[in-house]
């Protein structure tokens, strides 16, 4: 979703302005803009479109010496995408300009209220709003962090606001309120960002912003005040490990690619000093102060409800805890049976899903146990669950998610392990014969990933024509089958939809023809004669099959795709790997922007 940069420092703030602003371009956004202030006046330049429209526009500008702005990357929600929408928004005297990401659920009024004392809004966004009541009390109070503290009291909804005011030359105010900002601390020069990509380059020390906090950042200083009370507040300083290589493309065409070959490291990234085979033992310390749940709630959006929905019969099978795996926005407003000894399981790559964290928010209200499972540090799930197992996957930086299920799903493979030898239910050998396979999967996936590629790319090319197709699987498959569908349409614009295969008699049957490709999941199990009767139905009436099964598979189908035969669950991650090739091939095939689809954000913080 929008992105958001504030640079104060030594450096031409259009430069850096413009890297971060591209780093932060996978979040999706359908226009872009910046401010910064030289000589006494603001100067705003916005452009809809990509980030190369503005550098088009400001090229005609006199060249910046500004060392002071904020950048705005927006995905539309109030008005539609265009030069008069995009951020920054400056006030109606042009004194301030501010940029936001998040809604202001209030705005309406508020606008009625501003109108009513003479401003007049120049868009149809929520967030010019802000500008003028900023603005406003600014009038009043004559001090911007007092003015943004009474403003901001004013609005209801989310945001992360960074402004810049002629009252304070050389100075960037920011605020949150459920919508993430950090702070990036180098030497001469300070950051804010709605995410770390965006700074990385010039510093890995950073302060993660809490809700309703205010930040002064100066080339030279920084302070975090209470949003209220204006009191000086002291922060962490926390060091990221990741480099700059790490979200950068690395010689592959597209982020997608490079995160679906990262794979094998995420398992391994993921598993680092959590298991020790020898003694069939899972290192989880994070779960300490957490007692056994009795039930697991897994709530989650998009790619990571699906790794939820592949781990419940593990849960199920191996830990004997039953298991409800429910889609955040759903979560929220259906009627539940929660009961004491019960754990919500929040599942989300970036941690700030609006959804996703509204379901914590509301279930930790009522007094219940949440644990996030997430991959971005200091995100707002992590700090806000009463405990957080890090999927160590690395920034994920293409919208469609790939390598965060990977990991998702082997540290649900530990979690289940591990509440399994807690409780007493699971076998040591079979703990001991699990580990040992995840050690080993890394190197698997490693062998096989270059030519699945080839594989993908071949078939891609034969069946890129169609316009609907279905993937099948049952048991642990069926929510892989989910995913390689959602990875298709996402990215290629073709219809998809995954199904449990046995379903297939009960309507969906009906769709198939020459022109209705299927692609079903087969693996060795004790599923596989029943998944090949529903395919073969499918073939009788003239659909072409590929199917992914381990080699050995003596069957009539359109292409069998072999991969190696590996155990139950782990078999996941192959079959997983696939089907994200096979959704890339096909949308590089057919010329798709794989790693920023249409319409598609890869944070949403927005319900
Ligand atoms: C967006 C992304 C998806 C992602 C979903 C959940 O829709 O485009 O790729 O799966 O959000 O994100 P989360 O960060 O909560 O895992």
């Amino acid at each position: 979703m929008c992105g958001i940069i504030g640079y104060a420092g030594h450096r031409p703030a259009v430069t850096v302005i413009l890297e971060g602003l591209k780093r932060l371009e996978y979040r999706g956004y359908d226009s872009a803009g910046m401010a910064l202030i030289q000589n006494r006046e603001l100067n705003v330049v916005r452009a809809k479109g990509k980030i190369r429209e503005l550098e088009d526009k400001l090229a005609f500008q006199d060249p910046y010496h500004a060392t002071t702005g904020i950048g705005h990357t927006r995905w539309a929600t109030h008005g539609l995408p265009s030069e008069e929408n995009a951020h920054p928004h400056p006030d109606q005297e042009h004194k301030l300009a501010l940029v936001h990401n998040g809604i202001i659920e209030n705005h309406t009024r508020l606008k009625r209220e501003l109108q009513q004392l003479g401003c007049s809004f120049r868009s149809d966004t929520d967030t010019e709003v802000l500008s003028h009541l900023i603005s406003q009390e600014l009038k009043r109070l004559g001090d911007v962090p007092l003015a943004m503290s009474a403003a901001l009291q004013k609005v209801e909804g989310s945001y992360a606001v960074a402004l810049i005011s002629l009252n304070g030359e050389g100075q960037i105010w920011a605020a949150r309120h459920s919508s993430p900002l950090i702070l990036g601390l180098g030497q001469g020069e300070n950051f804010v960002a709605s995410d770390i990509p965006a700074f990385l380059p010039y510093t890995r020390e950073v302060v993660f912003l809490e809700d309703d906090e205010i930040v002064q950042i100066t080339p030279s200083s920084w302070q975090v005040l209470d949003g209220s009370s204006l009191e000086h507040r002291n922060k962490e300083q926390v060091h990221i490990s990741w480099d700059v290589q790490s979200a950068q493309k690395s010689g592959y065409r597209h982020f997608m690619l490079k995160e679906i070959m990262e794979q094998p490291q995420v398992v391994r990234d993921c598993l680092a000093g959590r298991t020790d085979s020898s003694r069939a033992a899972t290192l989880l310390p994070e779960l300490d102060h957490l007692p056994l749940p009795r039930r697991l709630h897994i709530v989650a959006c998009g790619t990571s409800y699906h790794a939820g929905l592949w781990a419940r019969n593990i849960f199920q099978e191996w830990a004997e805890i039953p298991v409800e795996v429910e889609i955040a926005s759903e979560f929220r407003y259906n009627r539940r049976i929660i009961e004491e000894g019960d754990l919500i399981l929040a599942v989300s790559q970036s941690g700030e899903t609006a959804d996703t964290l509204a379901g914590l928010r509301q279930a930790r209200q009522l007094g219940h146990r949440v644990l996030g499972l997430c991959n971005v540090l200091g995100s707002s799930i992590a700090r806000e669950a009463d405990g957080v197992v890090y999927t160590q996957a690395g920034p994920e930086i293409s919208v469609a998610s790939t390598k965060a299920m990977c990991s998702q799903m082997t540290a649900m493979l530990l979690l289940a392990l591990h509440w399994g030898r807690m409780k007493g239910v699971l076998e040591e050998s079979v703990c001991r014969d699990v580990l040992r396979g995840l050690e080993d999967l890394p190197a698997i996936l490693e062998a096989e990933l270059e030519g699945m590629q080839q594989t993908a790319q071949r078939l891609a090319r034969k069946y890129a024509w169609c316009r609907s197709c279905f993937f099948l699987g049952r048991g642990d498959h069926f929510p892989l089958a989910l995913e390689g569908a959602l990875k298709l349409k996402e990215i290629s614009y073709i219809h998809a939809e995954g199904y449990a295969a046995g379903e297939m008699k009960h309507g969906p049957i009906a769709l198939v023809d020459p022109e209705f490709p299927v692609f079903a999941l087969a693996p060795d199990n004790a599923l596989q004669s029943k998944l090949l009767s529903n395919l073969q139905e499918v073939r009788t009436r003239g659909g072409p099959v590929i199917c992914l099964a381990p080699p050995g598979l003596d069957q009539d189908m359109d292409d069998i795709w072999e991969i190696p035969a590996i155990r139950d669950p782990l078999n996941g991650f192959l079959f997983l790997s696939a089907l994200q090739l096979f959704a890339y091939e096909m949308a590089v095939y057919l010329g798709k922007d794989v790693d920023q689809p249409r319409n598609l954000a890869k944070s949403v913080t927005v319900e």
